[in-house]
């Protein structure tokens, strides 16, 4: 079969701007790694220690984004689950907790510890680097505790971050704080961009900076709101 000349540019004139377009990793993969088939007792006991500022700070961090009853909230970057089982103590009975992460035993350890704790306003969401696979406008509030220095393809997980947002839903980043000459070697090697430069990617993104609730030593916190279309 031939294909007519016309339809064969449209096709190669496609092809070719979405090699344009693609978005490279900002990050090495090997970044993520380690989580694939993480060991959770073992990473439980890093992320849900003292000493860990969010772990530590978490009563304030929860009070300032005001979880309430029937709330729909998505933990992208789930982890061990530090974050879901407190929002889903908060938006019981109604409401939605997404776990969203790309590592499969940490979802199904954190399913099983939502199932033993009787809480059934958890939902696994088992991603892959450029999608959180939620439904378009199915949540009021996309929350992150030190996971976007570990996206690969961060414009492409803020698209869909944002269409999964309802209209003016937020958008809460906790993030390490990069400050060269400041942070220390494991910080500045570890973590791709610091506090202005994810500002202005989120920004870029279709969120606007709405505030930034709380000062915290080791990481920063700033809120978005979706800007719609
Ligand atoms: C440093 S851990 C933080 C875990 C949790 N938020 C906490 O603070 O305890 C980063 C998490 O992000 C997950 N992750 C990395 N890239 C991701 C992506 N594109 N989408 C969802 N999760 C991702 C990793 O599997 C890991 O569980």
């Amino acid at each position: 079969m031939s294909v007519p000349m016309p339809y064969l540019i449209v096709l190669l004139l496609l092809t070719a701007s979405s090699w344009v377009f693609a978005e490279t990793p900002a990050v090495d993969p090997e970044i993520n790694a380690y989580y694939r088939d993480a060991d959770y007792a073992r990473w439980k006991s890093i992320f849900e220690s003292p000493g860990r500022e969010v772990f530590d700070r978490r009563g304030e961090i929860l009070k300032v984004l005001e979880i309430r009853p029937g709330m729909r909230i998505a933990d992208v970057g789930a982890g061990t689950g530090l974050y879901t089982m407190l929002f889903a103590e908060g938006v019981e009975p109604s409401g939605k907790v997404y776990a969203v992460d790309i590592s499969k035993s940490f979802l199904e350890a954190i399913g099983q510890r939502a199932q033993e704790a009787g809480l059934d306003t958890v939902i696994t969401v088992l991603n892959e680097q450029t999608s959180t696979e939620l439904p378009p406008g199915s949540v009021d509030l996309v929350f992150m505790a030190d996971t976007y220095h570990h996206f690969e393809y961060p414009r492409a997980m803020l698209d869909s971050i944002r269409a999964a947002l309802m209209p003016g839903g937020i958008l809460a980043i906790i993030d390490f704080r990069r400050e060269p000459g400041v942070s220390n070697r494991w910080i500045l090697g570890h973590v791709r961009a610091g506090r202005e430069e994810v500002i202005r990617e989120v920004e870029q993104a279709g969120f606007k900076l709405i505030d930034e609730p709380i000062r915290l030593r080791e990481n920063y916190f700033v809120r978005f709101r979706k800007i719609d279309a």
